[in-house]
C-alpha cells in the first residue's frame, strides 16, 4: 500500500457516497478476503501498465480507473490489461540502461484494449479498457471492522466483538476523551476513533479524542504513518512512551480522559499513574514526592470508566487487586465467547412424511436420486424464460414429482427452491476468536465541598414552597370523596333498575 495526499475528514468517519482518488478503499475479493488500497487517478503508465495503476488479484486485474468514482458497494468486473507490456517494459528499461533506448515495446502496448468487449472505464489518454470475460470484486468503504480483518498484523489485536463491547462499557461516545495503551497494530484505535468522533466541524461541541501510547518504536512509526494515511491524526494523538514509567500526560498536560483502555502485559504497573492523587513511590523508585504538583491524566469532574484486556486469569487477579487499592469501584470481569452459527436449508429427506424435524437423510437411494433429479429439473426449468405472449406475469414452476408413488408433502415449498428443505442451524464446534478477560471498573469523580454547594443551590432542601406529603393528603381526600359519590350514584341507579323491574313484574 502506498500513501498519498492527506484528506481533511477520514474515510473511516465520513466516506461520502463514492470512491475518491487518493483515498483508502477496501476491495472485497471473497467473503473474508479484503485488500486495502489507495486509489490513484490514472496519469499515464504505471509500473509497466499503460492502464495506469492496476491491482492484480486471483479474480483478475482491476485498473484503478475502473474503481474510481463508483458508489461504495459497487461490483466491478475485471479488465483485460496488457500484462505482456510489463515484461517488454523491463526489457526496454534494460536496453535503455545498456544505452540502447528503443520505443518498440511502447508501440506494442497501444494495441491493448482494442479487442472486442464492453468498455468499463475511461482509460487514461484515450485508452479504452475492455471488460474481461470473468472475475469481479466489490469496492467497500473502510470501516474499523473491515480494517481489523485486513490490517497488517504486528501484534495480537482486539477483534470487533470485544472492541464494540468494551467501547460500550467504558461509555466511549461522541466527544469522549479516551486513553489507550498499547496501540499495537491499531485495531482498537480505529474503533475508538470512530466511537469518539463527534463531527468536530460542528461548533461548540467538545471534540472527541483518543490519546494512544505505544512503547515499541517500529510499531509506533508504522502506526503513526497509518494514522496520517487514514486522516485520523486529528482525532488520535499517538505518543511513543513506556507508560509504566512515564505515565499518560501529553506535553506535560493532562488529556483529561473519561475512558481508559489498557491492552498491556502488566496493567497493574500503569494503574497508579491513572490516579487522581500522586501515586506512592514504588519500590526502588527514586524521586521526591511533592517536588512538582501532581497532574492527573483523568478528567477531574467526571467519573472515569476503565477496561483492561488480559489473556490469563493471574493477570486479572493482580489487576483487580490494584484497582481495589486505588479506589476503583464496580469492578467486574467479563469474557466474551463469540460463536458463529451457520444456518442453511437441509434439502435431503424431504419426502419422509411427518418427521421433518427429525430426519436428516433420504430413506433410500431411490428417494435421494429422485430428489436430485427433481432439483436439477427444477433448476433447468427456472433458468428458462417463461414470459407469456400476452405480457402477463410468468407462471411459477409447479413440480409434480412423486417419490415412491407419493406426491411431495410440501407442494408450496417446491415452487420456490429457496424455501425447499428444512432450516438447520449448526454452531461452530470450537470457538475460534482470540479473546481475553476484560476487567471493568469505575473511578467516581471527586465530590468536593464546592460541588456540594452547587448541587444545593440547584436543588435546595428546606426552602420548598410545597410539601409533597401535604399536597398528597389534600388530593387523596378529594379522590376519596369522588369515589364515594360515584359509588353512591351506582347504588342508587341499581336500586332504581331493580324497583322498575319489580313494578313491571307485578303490574
Ligand atoms: C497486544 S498489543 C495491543 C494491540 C492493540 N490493542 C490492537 O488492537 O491492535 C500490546 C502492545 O502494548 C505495547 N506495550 C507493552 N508495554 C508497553 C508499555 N510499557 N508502554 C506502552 N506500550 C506498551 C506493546 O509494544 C504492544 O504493541
Amino acid at each position: 500500500m502506498t500513501s498519498t495526499l492527506p484528506q481533511t475528514v477520514s474515510p473511516f468517519l465520513e466516506p461520502g457516497p463514492r470512491t475518491k482518488p487518493n483515498s483508502l478503499a477496501v476491495l472485497q475479493l471473497s467473503r473474508d478476503n479484503f485488500v486495502p488500497v489507495y486509489l490513484q487517478q490514472a496519469s499515464g503508465e504505471h509500473d509497466g501498465y499503460v492502464e495506469g495503476a492496476v491491482i492484480n488479484t486471483r479474480y483478475g486485474s482491476f485498473p484503478h480507473s475502473t474503481l474510481l468514482n463508483v458508489p461504495w458497494g459497487s461490483q466491478v468486473r475485471a479488465s483485460k490489461v496488457d500484462t505482456g507490456s510489463r515484461g517488454r517494459k523491463r526489457k526496454w528499461q534494460l536496453d535503455e540502461e545498456a544505452g540502447r533506448a528503443t520505443s518498440e515495446p511502447i508501440e506494442d502496448e497501444k494495441e491493448t484494449g482494442n479487442g472486442a468487449g464492453e468498455e468499463n472505464g475511461d482509460g487514461d489518454e484515450g485508452k479504452q479498457l475492455v471488460t474481461d470475460t470473468s472475475g469481479f470484486i466489490h469496492v467497500l468503504p473502510p470501516t474499523p471492522e473491515i480494517w481489523t480483518t485486513s490490517l497488517p498484523h504486528r501484534t495480537q489485536v482486539v477483534y470487533t466483538p470485544d472492541a464494540s463491547y468494551i467501547l460500550h462499557r467504558i461509555r466511549a461516545r461522541p466527544g469522549s476523551t479516551l486513553i489507550e495503551a498499547g496501540a499495537g497494530s491499531g485495531s482498537f484505535t480505529h474503533a475508538s476513533a470512530r466511537a469518539v468522533y463527534n463531527g468536530s466541524l460542528v461548533k461548540g461541541k467538545r471534540p472527541g479524542k483518543v490519546f494512544s501510547f505505544e512503547f515499541h518504536e517500529e510499531r509506533y512509526h508504522k502506526m503513526k504513518k497509518e494514522l496520517s494515511d487514514h486522516a485520523l491524526d486529528g482525532i488520535v494523538q499517538l505518543t511513543h512512551r513506556d507508560v509504566y514509567k512515564d505515565g499518560f500526560l501529553v506535553d506535560g498536560k493532562s488529556p483529561e480522559a473519561d475512558a481508559v483502555f489498557l491492552d498491556l502485559p502488566a496493567p497493574w504497573e500503569a494503574l497508579p499513574l491513572l490516579s487522581r492523587q500522586r501515586p506512592q513511590l514504588r519500590e526502588g523508585e527514586a524521586g521526591e514526592a511533592g517536588a512538582n504538583p501532581w497532574v492527573s491524566p483523568l478528567h477531574p469532574k467526571k467519573s472515569v470508566f476503565i477496561c483492561t484486556f488480559s489473556p490469563c486469569v493471574e493477570q486479572v487477579t493482580r489487576t483487580v487487586s490494584t484497582l481495589r487499592h486505588l479506589g476503583w469501584v464496580d469492578i467486574e470481569m467479563v469474557e466474551i465467547a463469540n460463536r458463529k452459527l451457520h444456518t442453511a436449508r437441509d434439502r435431503v429427506g424431504l419426502y419422509l412424511p411427518v418427521d421433518r424435524g427429525v430426519n436428516s437423510s433420504a430413506k433410500d437411494i431411490e428417494e435421494a436420486i429422485t430428489k436430485l433429479t427433481e432439483i436439477e429439473e427444477r433448476f433447468r426449468e427456472n433458468a428458462r424464460p417463461k414470459q407469456p405472449a400476452d405480457g402477463s406475469e410468468p407462471a411459477k414452476v409447479a413440480s409434480k414429482a412423486a417419490t415412491n408413488g407419493k406426491t411431495s408433502v410440501d407442494e408450496a415449498a417446491l415452487k420456490y427452491p429457496w424455501l425447499d428443505g428444512r432450516l438447520v442451524t449448526r454452531g461452530e464446534p470450537e470457538i475460534k476468536t482470540h479473546t481475553s478477560y476484560l476487567v471493568f471498573a469505575v473511578l467516581p469523580m471527586v465530590w468536593t465541598a464546592e460541588d456540594e454547594a452547587t448541587a444545593l443551590a440547584r436543588y435546595p432542601i428546606g426552602n420548598e414552597k410545597f410539601v409533597v406529603s401535604l399536597m398528597g393528603k389534600a388530593s387523596m381526600k378529594e379522590e376519596r370523596r369522588e369515589a364515594m359519590q360515584q359509588k353512591q350514584g351506582n347504588r342508587k341507579s341499581r336500586r332504581k333498575d331493580r324497583d322498575e323491574k319489580l313494578a313491571e313484574a307485578e303490574g
